[in-house]
């Protein structure tokens, strides 16, 4: 990795430890064990990992409400110790826990956000931002009677309320209905073709391989796996072939090397690696089974696949 062209990432960490202190009985936790994580600006990153991985450590880390062991980090090129306020003001931070001031209202409570940030007054978009986010109709409601979806939707804006080149949402969407997660996520990418570059943690693993051009994956506080979408899961090296037999067949075949499950619809799924093994190979033990083909399709793994491999069985 090239850490000294920290100016082209939006968010260059290096070598970033954390460990908590222990507490009454509890030990120290090493909650992050030295992990680099490069974001290119302009980007939507996806960072996964199991619970307890180390995600909102690393995000709150950024945010200032959690100081790091060791390591160095750089948001829009400024170093996070050296010039705390540059970097701060480069991010906007909706965090995983809710924790908002209630007696206020929405547009209240983004005019004291911008006011803490400096915003002029004649800069301010409080209800354009809320209005993109479905919020307007609430704009002066008091923030206890909004539901948790709506809680955490005002969190976006107001995490965007000083137009920050760099938002970092942490589980955005756990707790929001479909619905408003589709507004959420248009929000997000209308963002992010403005230039915006977005961080963002997620447990919906379809989520992240719509949304993300690369993602890292966490696991037991080191990362597994930190790269493009696409390659990240062609790396896997697993296809399934799934084929529809022309005749209704009794049980899978026997295809040699190759594993073939019958499924209730009646198709075979037969799995294999693309790098070992070719479709007309497939096709040709198939033939020598006797079994002819009416139709076939080939399915790619998938991020949920990827992501089982690389932290199901690896528990440290
Ligand atoms: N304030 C704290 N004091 C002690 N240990 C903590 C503290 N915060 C987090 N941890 C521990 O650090 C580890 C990483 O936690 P973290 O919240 O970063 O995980 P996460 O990846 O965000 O998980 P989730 O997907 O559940 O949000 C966990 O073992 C957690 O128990
Ligand atoms: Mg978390």
């Amino acid at each position: 990795m090239d850490f000294n062209a920290n100016a082209d990432y939006a968010i260059a960490a290096r070598g970033v430890r954390k460990t908590y202190g222990g507490a009454g009985k509890s030990p120290p936790k090493e909650a992050l064990k030295g992990i680099d994580i490069l974001v290119k600006r302009g980007s939507i990153f996806g960072l996964l990992g199991p619970n307890g991985a180390g995600k909102s450590t690393f995000i709150n880390i950024l945010a200032g409400l959690v100081n790091k062991t060791a390591g160095e980090i750089s948001v829009w090129g400024f170093d996070i110790d050296r010039n705390p306020r540059q970097a701060r003001a480069a991010l906007g931070i909706v965090p995983q826990e809710i924790n908002m001031e209630v007696f206020f209202t929405p547009l209240e409570g983004m005019e004291i956000q911008a006011g803490l940030y400096g915003v002029p007054k004649s800069q301010r978009r409080s209800m354009e931002i809320l209005k993109a986010l479905g919020l307007d109709d609430k704009a002066n409601a008091y923030v206890r009677q909004l539901s948790g979806g709506m809680k955490r939707r005002l969190l976006v804006a107001k995490a965007m309320v000083h137009s920050p080149p760099i938002l970092i949402l942490d589980e955005p969407t756990a707790g929001v209905d479909i619905e408003l997660r589709k507004q959420l996520w248009e929000y997000v990418v209308k963002l992010h073709e403005q230039g915006v570059t977005i961080v963002l943690t997620t447990h919906y693993l379809e989520e992240a391989q719509e949304l993300c051009e690369e993602i890292a994956i966490i696991n037991h506080g080191e990362v597994v796996a930190c790269e493009p979408t696409e390659k990240l899961i062609s790396s896997l090296d697993r296809k399934t072939l799934m084929v529809t037999p022309n005749e209704e067949i009794a049980a899978a075949p026997d295809l040699g090397p190759l594993s073939a499950d019958l499924k209730p619809d009646g198709n075979l799924a037969i799995h294999y690696q693309p790098s070992e093994t070719r479709v007309a190979e497939i096709l040709e033990r198939l033939n020598a089974a006797g079994v002819s083909v009416k139709d076939l399709t080939t399915l790619e793994a998938d991020l949920e696949d990827v992501f089982l491999e690389l932290t199901y069985h690896k528990t440290a």
